[in-house]
């Protein structure tokens, strides 16, 4: 008979519907060592739960989230809730014995995130995992695997930017423009996914952080529930900074919520002695390959639609060539990933757990710090 893994989820937003979604089709889709089952979601909103839960397929629903430490029948409980209660959740989790799958940022302080990381050592029993979803796009995937293979030699020059356009003057004072629940704004947002995708690539860990500027255009903004007064925002809209990574490489990264026509722009360039690699999100299938060795000829910019079963990580468990996936299927393979290593089995690629989702954590304060002091701060000055 096949292994069960009993799931609860906190949190049934944004990404607690990318979530369900994930929980729900996986088992569909690949063959996995443990089948998930939908067991509980929990959330604040009592009006709101039961239609979730409903929709989505989870058997139990409550508001009150830690009982679900003491349902001995959950295995894993998945975490889609704001960051500042990231730490109160997992750690409690923990303590109780589960598996925990986090939502990033690993929390909205270093502190917090260094008990997370603390906890899931102590934890022997228990994995922990990190939702950066996007090294699960096969595009990404595939990336990190011509890396391995030496296809672009030594690395040189990594270049990230996460542009969005949302967070405009018309956008109202929601959790993430709080720095008490947020952390930070665009920074731990968006520079945490394009931090991890670029230590996860080059396998890599930033060493310094050169320089870095961190601006609050939109200095307040209405309060969703009274539009007519006005709240201060507390966070970045934009952070870009420099870094070096130990092996000599130069990094850049950029993040903003306020880049119009940049929808949700997840971009990274690696650029090595034998060749370049680019990514795009918003062409996600596609991966770009630029190989040295084809001369100046006849070489150019390969366009890899990363859709091949055989080929293309992921790709097996989808569609034919060329019929695309979209969003919502990094999610998928990242639970079926989470699934195999808790049954055991290796993951596609590697999934981050709390230690490494800690490391990213460290660039973001490292570049805060590098913002406030105005000065280079080296990453043995953040514990
Ligand atoms: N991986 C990604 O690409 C990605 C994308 C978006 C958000 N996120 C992360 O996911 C997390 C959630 O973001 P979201 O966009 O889903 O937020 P959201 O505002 O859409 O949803 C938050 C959910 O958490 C619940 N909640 C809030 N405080 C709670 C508490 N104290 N106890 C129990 N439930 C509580 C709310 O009721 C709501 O259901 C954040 O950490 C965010 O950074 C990740």
């Amino acid at each position: 008979m096949t292994k069960t893994c009993d799931v609860a989820l906190i949190g049934q937003k944004f990404m607690g519907r990318a979530h369900s979604n994930a929980w729900s089709q996986v088992g569909r889709f690949f063959d996995l060592p443990v089948q998930p089952m939908l067991h509980t979601v929990a959330a604040r909103d009592a009006g709101e739960l039961l239609a979730f839960a409903k929709r989505w397929g989870w058997t139990h629903w409550t508001t009150r989230w830690r009982d679900i430490a003491v349902d001995e029948e959950v295995d894993l409980v998945d975490v889609a809730t704001p960051n500042h209660v990231h730490a109160d959740q997992a750690l409690a989790m923990l303590e109780a014995g589960k598996h925990v799958a986090c939502e990033k940022p690993l929390a909205g302080t270093l502190d917090e995130a260094r008990t997370m990381k603390n906890a899931a050592r102590k934890a022997k029993r228990c994995k922990t995992f990190v939702w950066f979803n996007y090294r699960r796009c096969p595009a990404i995937a595939t990336a990190y695997k011509l890396i391995r293979e030496n296809r672009i030699g030594r690395i040189y020059h990594v270049r990230a930017k996460y542009l969005q356009s949302w967070g405009g003057a018309d956008t109202p004072l929601l959790w993430r423009f709080k720095k008490n629940v947020a952390g930070s704004g665009a920074h731990g947002d968006l520079n945490a996914h394009i931090i991890d995708l670029a230590r996860f690539l080059t396998g890599d860990e930033i060493v310094e952080v050169h320089g870095s500027v961190a601006r609050t255009f939109i200095k307040e903004r209405a309060l969703p529930d009274n539009p007519r007064k006005k709240g201060k925002s507390t966070v970045d809209d934009a952070v870009l900074f420099l870094a070096s990574f130990k092996n000599g490489a130069v990094g850049s990264f950029e993040a903003t919520r306020v880049a119009h026509g940049h929808l949700n722009r997840n971009t990274i360039e690696i650029n090595g002695e034998k060749g370049s690699l680019s990514f795009d999100f918003e062409d996600m299938n596609v991966l770009q390959f630029f190989d040295a060795a084809d001369g100046m000829r006849e070489g150019g910019w390969r366009r890899i639609m990363c859709t091949s079963g055989g080929n293309h990580p992921y790709a097996d468990a989808w569609w034919p060539d060329a019929h695309v996936i979209g969003y919502e299927h990094g999610f998928t393979n990242m639970a079926a990933d989470v699934l195999r290593v808790i049954g055991g089995k290796k993951p596609e690629v590697p999934v981050p757990d709390f230690a490494d989702a800690y490391e990213t954590q460290r660039v973001l304060e490292a570049s805060l710090l590098a913002a406030k002091n105005r000065c280079a701060v080296k990453l043995s000055e953040v514990k």
